[in-house]
């Protein structure tokens, strides 16, 4: 997973695709480069860091007559982040440069084929033997060339591509990895995705699975892997250039936190229509929802934990059996899935490359497949029979908030929806429930104007080194979520546990230096969790409970710590809950001084297996 630029026409390129990769930094972030056609010649300027090294070299260098160039932030995949494995890559002629988002899977085999043939490789990516492979085919016609090599590479690839002989013409090819063309005035752009190219233009083209496109400073020309003309689909981005930036926040995990309130209003709101959900987007008949079998779920991180959620209350609402898989397991466990099972993948970006795999088992086995994606026109989206947008707008930071939430919010809809359809669900208890749905951008505002109230919680805590997440039913998912929040941006080792599990074996590593957190929200069972929040306290923990605030005389008897909630729906409290954990992973990694948005070893889009 990387992110990739290009710049064709009449001004200077190069700070179009510094700016451009600094927008996708959130794809990969362990290197850059760019390659720059530059007096006939291909040049390549590239080194590993951030992308700030590679500003610095060009900024002394002062080109000004670059007008085509590509760029690339690397996630590394195939070699370690170095300076010669970083891109672009060039073909041994000097002539053919390439930058590359993906995996080309057969790349050993091609690799053995170039080198029997005498090409010498400098580098241990999969990339440079797409820049080798079209260096060898290359008889001074680039798009035949083009075409040749995609039909002998395997895998995933967005590929930008120039040539030092069409100093006037960019080229890219797209197979199962994102990229957008972004069409400007006398210039034109490519990238992975819409921020990078914000800055210059509204309007976009997103390239299609297997297709290449051919563009000057005023033409942009598609075309499928056979060479056949394509047609264009040329759309206009409504997010402001706003909703891609930082605004005032320090990190954009902030401003996405704080951004909840609205995303879950613009996905819930069209959506529901004097207390009645129309989900325009999807049509599932009464005959093929009784007939349903089960519904699995399938998903990866936080993604997989809004799953978590969902396998309670659809279950509850739809009276049908929910499984809940990860993806990078399902396809490895046979399973058994045919065409009265309904498939629901979930996924922020679209991309993420075990998601897509099962979806294609699922399909293949005879399922439907409804995906719930924030990304619009991403593969997730494209291959599945039916999508649910979240519309929660551009995610930047790794670690993902607004998406978790609009998906959660999203499936509330889808539930109720079925229940309904099947007359699973009482009147009262689909309004009760649609009501508590409605009240959540509220709610959650409460919350996150008690965000000073957490920060100093937070202080208090921060610099503790084991902390263990403890809840029953939905709080037990939701306690998934905060522990990887906590996890991946503040480095603290934590473990959520279903709350009566604990005292099974892992009880034995509670001691006077562990926090436990323990998120109790349910009326039914929060006598159970507290009586669990005792058998910790009893062995030296620390307590910080979250919890509603009705329930504030018993808590606060065993807690060294509360943060309340609004009350809510018990379904819908997750929604609510999961805020504070949030906001509290957030200022422990900022007070530990860690790299909020882009956490190490981590990547926003994770487009390999
Ligand atoms: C955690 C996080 C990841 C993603 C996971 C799936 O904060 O963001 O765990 O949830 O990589 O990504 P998507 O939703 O894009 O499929």
């Amino acid at each position: 997973m990387c992110g990739i630029v290009g710049y064709i026409g009449k001004s200077n390129a190069i700070p179009f695709l510094i700016q451009g990769l600094s927008k996708l930094e959130y794809r990969g972030y362990d290197s850059s480069g760019v390659a720059l056609y530059d007096n006939g010649k291909i040049k390549i300027t590239k080194k590993q860091g951030r992308l700030k090294v590679l500003e610095d070299i060009l900024d002394s260098e002062k080109k000004e007559n670059v007008h085509l160039g590509i760029g690339h932030t690397r996630w590394a995949t195939h070699g370690n982040p170095s300076d010669i494995n970083a891109h672009p890559h060039i073909s041994n002629s000097g002539k053919i440069a390439l930058v590359h988002n993906g995996i080309i899977e057969n790349y050993i085999d091609l690799k053995n084929n170039l080198i029997k043939k005498g090409v010498k490789f400098s580098s241990e990516t999969d990339t440079e033997v797409a820049a080798q492979l079209l260096g060898s085919l290359y008889e001074g016609d680039m798009f035949e060339t083009i075409k040749k090599a995609v039909g002998m590479m395997q895998g995933s690839f967005a590929f930008g591509i120039v040539c030092s002989d069409y100093p006037d013409t960019l080229f890219a090819v797209k197979k199962d990895s994102p990229l957008i063309v972004g069409i400007g005035e006398n210039e034109n752009y490519i990238a992975s995705d819409i921020p990078a190219v914000l800055s210059k233009t509204r309007k976009i083209c997103r390239l299609k699975e297997k297709q290449i496109a051919v563009l000057t400073a005023n033409s942009i020309d598609l075309f499928d892997f056979e060479g056949n003309p394509a047609e264009k689909a040329i759309t206009t981005v409504d997010w402001s250039v706003d909703a891609a930036e930082k605004n005032n926040y320090e990190h954009f995990m902030m401003k996405e936190i704080m951004e909840q309130p609205d995303v879950i209003s613009a996905t819930i709101s069209p959506r529901l229509k004097n207390h009645e959900i129309k989900l325009d987007d999807i049509s599932f008949t009464k005959e093929y929802l009784e007939n349903l079998g089960k519904i699995c779920i399938v998903a990866c991180g936080s993604a997989y934990h809004v799953g978590c959620v969902a396998k309670y209350f659809i279950e509850k609402l739809t009276k049908k059996p929910v499984e809940i898989d990860l993806a990078s397991e399902f396809r490895y466990r046979s399973p058994i899935i045919d065409n009265n099972t309904l498939v629901i993948i979930i996924s922020q970006s679209g991309e993420t490359a075990d998601s897509l795999a099962a979806l294609r088992e699922a399909k293949s086995l005879g399922a439907r497949v409804l995906s719930i994606v924030n990304v619009v026109g991403s593969s997730i989206a494209n291959e599945s029979d039916d999508v649910l947008y979240t519309w929660a707008g551009p995610e930047i930071a790794v670690a993902t908030t607004k998406a978790y939430s609009t998906q959660l919010s999203l499936i509330y809809l889808f539930a109720l929806y079925v229940g309904k359809i099947l007359n699973a669900i009482g009147d009262e208890e689909y309004h009760e429930f649609i009501e508590s749905i409605e009240a959540l951008p509220q709610k959650i505002s409460e919350i996150l104007d008690k965000k000073e109230q957490i920060e100093k919680i937070a202080k208090k805590y921060y610099q503790t080194e084991k902390i263990f997440f403890i809840g029953r039913n939905v709080d037990y998912s939701v306690c998934m979520e905060g522990s990887l929040k906590l996890k991946e941006i503040s480095y603290i080792h934590s473990e959520a546990y279903a709350a009566g599990e604990l005292k099974h074996g892992t009880i034995s590593l509670i001691d006077d230096e562990t926090l436990v957190i323990a998120v109790a929200t349910l009326d039914e069972i929060f006598d159970k969790t507290v009586s669990n929040i005792r058998e910790v306290r009893s062995r030296g923990a620390k307590v910080l409970a979250i919890t509603t605030v009705d329930k504030s005389e018993k808590i606060s008897q065993v807690a060294d710590n509360v943060i309340y909630v609004p009350k809510s729906y018990d379904s819908t409290t997750p929604s609510l809950s999961v805020i504070p954990l949030q906001l509290l992973s957030y200022h422990v990694a900022k007070l530990r001084g860690c790299d909020i948005d882009k956490p190490r070893n981590l990547a926003k889009s994770v487009t390999v297996e």
